[in-house]
């Protein structure tokens, strides 16, 4: 499932406050033509200058292709990016993107769960058309602090009306999670994204019941198991005829940039699958927040920003 890559350099056609610390803003060429199609729960990398560079969800519509709208929360106290976007980026400025990729695809089902927390309401919002437009019967649970904070939460409810189940937490209190998903068919798909604490709950109560697992979108890392000192290995690159050793203080990708492997990365921490690489030999331990329980088994590839080797030697498609 390696990604296809492209850099697009666009412009801001539109910016608009959405909720409370959310503006939405809306790209495009600055010629006006057409962009790569995407599918819902798509992310774009926003690379955003002196390195930076950060994951948003595709928030419009496929079918408009000559535009794409990500939303973004101010995030005061994070690494940067969300408040470089909301103060630099205005209608006229450039931008230069990468991607669409997808991560967090919707799966044909008779029925789904949405469950979005915050301005984890992005990927889903195509989603919902998409499910909506296939006839599926679906529900969307959507919590946050309060309502002024809940981007897209009017438009939604009067677009879907009782399929949208908006639940600020100041005057709802904590959503019944569990009653949600009890009540849900077995060929039922729960599609979840939002803050860390809510993701777990989704999953935890899946794994508890025996449920499918939901399939969930990270922007932030899943919690790390505790694991013991790691170990150097033996990399070998298949394509370029390489052999190097990861030594135990230096993760797969910073091996191969010291070696002068070119390799795309963005976000280093095992969320945003740009580092994805094949491998064609050797057990990957899995550390990225990504890969489902049987990508992890099958190990046909791995983000070599966080992962590393369960054995002696990994061979990578590179
Ligand atoms: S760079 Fe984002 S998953 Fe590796």
């Amino acid at each position: 499932m390696t990604a296809p890559e492209r850099t697009l350099d666009l412009v801001v056609t539109a910016r608009r406050e959405e909720a409370e610390g959310v503006v939405s803003l809306t790209l495009a060429r600055p010629d006006g033509g057409p962009l790569p199609d995407w599918t819902p729960g798509a992310h774009l990398d926003l690379l955003l200058g002196d390195g930076l560079e950060r994951q948003y969800s595709l928030c419009g519509d496929p079918a408009e292709g000559a535009a794409w709208t990500v939303a973004v929360l101010r995030e005061p106290g994070g690494r940067g990016g969300s408040v470089r976007v909301h103060d630099a980026l205005r209608p006229g400025t450039g931008v230069r993107v990468r991607g669409p990729r997808n991560h967090f695809a919707l799966l044909p089902a008779p029925q789904y769960l949405f469950v979005a927390g915050g301005v984890g309401i992005t990927p889903l919002v195509p989603m919902l058309a998409a499910a909506e437009a296939a006839g599926a019967d679906w529900t969307l649970l959507y919590v946050g602090r309060s309502r002024a904070t809940m981007a897209f939460a009017g438009e939604l409810a009067e677009r879907y009306g009782p399929r949208v189940l908006l639940r600020p937490r100041d005057e709802h209190g904590r959503p019944d999670l569990a009653a949600h998903l009890d009540a849900l068919g077995e060929r039922a798909e729960v599609y979840c994204c939002g803050p860390r604490p809510l993701l777990e709950a989704v999953e935890q109560h899946c794994e508890r019941t025996g449920r499918p697992p939901a399939r969930v979108e990270r922007f932030q890392p899943r919690e790390a198991a505790a694991a013991g000192a790691d170990r150097p290995f033996t990399l070998v690159l298949a394509r370029s005829g390489l052999t190097l050793t990861v030594p135990a203080d230096a993760s797969v990708l910073q091996t191969l940039r010291g070696a002068g492997v070119d390799v795309l990365y963005s976000c280093e921490q095992g969320t945003c699958g740009t580092c994805e690489t094949d491998v064609l030999e050797g057990r990957p331990e899995h550390r990225d927040s990504l890969l489902t329980e049987a990508e992890r088994a099958e190990s046909a590839s791995m983000m070599v920003c966080v992962s590393r080797c369960l054995g002696e030697r990994l061979v990578l498609d590179l």
